[in-house]
């Protein structure tokens, strides 16, 4: 049966327009069982949608391991590298994972308590919740009115050390069905998205880039991201923002003298824009909770400086003005028309390019509400690909 294609089922939020290339639903094949031919055109088709849905598919853990791996055979480990250092004891992160005895780079996510699953007698999941994270929280009286917030904007990366995943495969075993929520973006704005319980949302990073202004443009095709030191430790104390689009400035962070021990040449700066590496274009790819510095390059010669923003270039350390230059960048791209919340079935697997989206959890459940989840992605064997020379004299 030959691999079939079609676009994704659109929320009426959505606006269609900005999703003509962004996520496929791929019939007639099951993704834990490709040959080679097939695969390749799976990871084509992956990195021009972003995102690709199989339904009602079989995958055990060491298949999916296997799929993941295949989209960068040399990469080993889990992509936040678990259970290697008691660092992670402290960070926001570790509550989340559960890891398959059996495929440790496999992990169960969720929420409620799983029982003789994968080899793990008894798992208590907890999905993450927007409560224990943002520096407001929807009351108890609009919670129970269904009104919920987006929990974390990221990027799938430990930030620190390792290289971020190139694909991050979702498998949906058990997913509780229940009515649908309200995001509120709570920010002056009045935006809000009708999403299906439990949904995982998704932005395009090349719509987040397609959409800024022209001097914004500029601004992003030259600038470099610095990550503080075991970024989701540094961030534990603080408190985010209530889109989950970054951190709210109020000096929380812990200290760098507090951190687990760390080194300079560990501390990542990446590139705002990573290219794709198929359809070569550019994607807004910045974990806004990380972000510590922001280093920016000069115009390149025979650029005009008219309206452009730091022309000669610019080393911004002062975090709260870090942060709302990115917020500024990145906040019109999780507009409700731009996102695309997942309606989870049993037996979906998504498959998604780490480097091209931003995801988050989204919603609460009760704790009678039992989700599992199969998630796995790998540290890749190298950094991401930055804008070329040509797309610096094209967008400065
Ligand atoms: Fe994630």
């Amino acid at each position: 049966m030959a691999i079939e294609v079609i676009p994704l089922p659109l929320p009426p939020s959505a606006d269609p327009s900005k999703f003509a290339d962004f996520g496929r639903e791929v019939k007639g094949v099951n993704p834990g069982q490709l040959t080679d031919e097939q695969f390749k055109e799976i990871s084509d088709l992956l990195y021009k949608h972003s995102a690709l849905l199989f339904r009602n598919v079989d995958v055990s853990p060491e298949e999916q391991y296997k799929l993941t791996k295949a989209f960068d055979p040399t990469s080993e480990s889990y992509g936040h590298g678990n259970n290697k250092t008691g660092s992670e004891k402290k960070s926001v992160l570790h509550p989340d994972l559960k890891t398959i005895p059996r495929v440790p780079q496999v992990q169960l996510i969720g929420n409620g308590k799983v029982y003789n699953h994968e080899g793990l007698a008894e798992a208590q999941l907890k999905h993450p919740s927007h409560t224990t994270f943002h520096k407001t929280v929807i009351s108890p009286e609009d919670d129970a009115k269904g009104y919920t917030r987006f929990y974390r904007w990221h990027i799938d990366a430990a930030l620190y050390d390792l290289s971020p995943p190139k694909v991050t495969t979702l498998y949906g075993l058990k997913v509780p069905s229940g009515a649908p929520q309200i995001c509120r973006y709570d920010d002056g704005t009045g935006d809000e998205l009708p999403v299906p319980l439990g949904t995982t949302a998704f932005v395009s990073g090349k719509t987040m880039f397609d959409i800024l202004p022209k001097e914004l443009k500029s601004l992003a095709v030259r600038t470099k991201v610095k990550y503080a030191p075991h970024p989701y430790v540094w961030m534990a104390p603080a408190q985010a923002m209530s889109t989950g689009l970054g951190i709210e400035s109020d000096g929380l962070e812990l200290p760098y003298n507090e951190l687990p021990a760390w080194e300079e040449s560990k501390v990542k700066i990446f590139p705002m824009l990573w290219k794709n590496p198929v359809t070569h274009e550019l994607h807004f790819q910045v974990h806004p909770c990380g972000v510590s510095e922001l280093l920016i390059d000069p115009l390149p010669e025979g650029a005009s400086k008219d309206g452009a923003l730091y022309p000669d270039g610019a080393h911004l350390t002062n975090l709260k003005e870090v942060r709302e230059l990115l917020y500024k960048m990145q906040r019109p791209a999780i507009a409700p028309p731009l996102v695309y919340p997942h309606d989870w079935r049993e037996k979906d697997m998504v498959l998604f390019h780490n480097r091209g989206v931003l995801h988050t959890v989204v919603g609460a459940f009760s704790k009678d509400q039992v989700r599992a989840f199969h998630q796995c992605n790998l540290a890749a064997s190298d950094d991401p690909v930055g804008p070329s020379e040509e797309d610096v004299k094209k967008w400065a």
